[in-house]
């Protein structure tokens, strides 16, 4: 696997520090308040099971899946939830877990869905972000973030290209000619 990358981009110990900060300020922000981190399968899987252990307050836990890229590079602006929470969130503060903001589409769709169900707050946590991709008239903005990165495909960390490299252990950038030719 490690031979498709082009470079490593940010490192486990990098990752494994900056959680344990975003888990942190969660935990602040949210005292008594008893959120439901809702994590987007699949790609946030593992980001996600590592700030969850981070939050050492009381919380929920809930899945959910929309359609996304599949083997291309580029968003459609179509978002589908395949995928939904377990149980309703009226009244519960909610926390959106992402691994990637991108055009923005998937999140700012999210986000307006479970506020739309009578959430008390809706909040996104996102390990990436791309502000340069971000698609004309979305304006979303990660409440919490871990990184910000440019204009490049990356992988590793639960972010996939055709379902693969989820299992790196850290971000690294695919080298151009594995996505190119498709
Ligand atoms: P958005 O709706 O365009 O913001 O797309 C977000 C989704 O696209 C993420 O949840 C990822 O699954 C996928 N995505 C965007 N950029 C990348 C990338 O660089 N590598 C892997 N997946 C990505
Ligand atoms: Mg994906």
């Amino acid at each position: 696997m490690k031979n498709d990358l082009a470079k490593v981009l940010i490192s486990q110990e990098e990752i494994q520090k900056r959680v344990s900060e975003l888990g942190a300020q969660i935990s602040a922000d949210y005292v008594e308040k008893e959120p439901i981190l809702v994590c987007i399968l699949k790609g946030a899987s593992i980001f996600y099971a590592d700030l969850c252990r981070a939050i050492p307050i009381p919380m929920n836990m809930d899945f959910m899946a929309v359609s996304s890229y599949g083997n291309r590079t580029k968003s459609s602006g179509e978002v589908e939830i395949r995928k939904d929470l377990s149980g309703p969130i009226d009244g519960r503060h909610v926390i959106i877990v992402e691994d990637i903001v991108d055009s923005g589409f998937t999140l700012s769709y999210l986000s307006r869905v479970l506020s739309n169900r009578g959430a008390a707050s809706v909040r996104i946590c996102t390990l990436l972000d791309k502000p340069e991709r971000r698609a004309p008239g979305i304006t979303i903005k990660a409440d919490y973030f871990g990184f910000t990165i440019g204009n490049e495909f990356v992988v590793g960390y639960g972010l996939d290209y055709a379902e693969k490299y989820r299992n790196l252990p850290f971000i690294g950038v695919l080298k151009p000619e594995i996505y190119e030719n498709n």
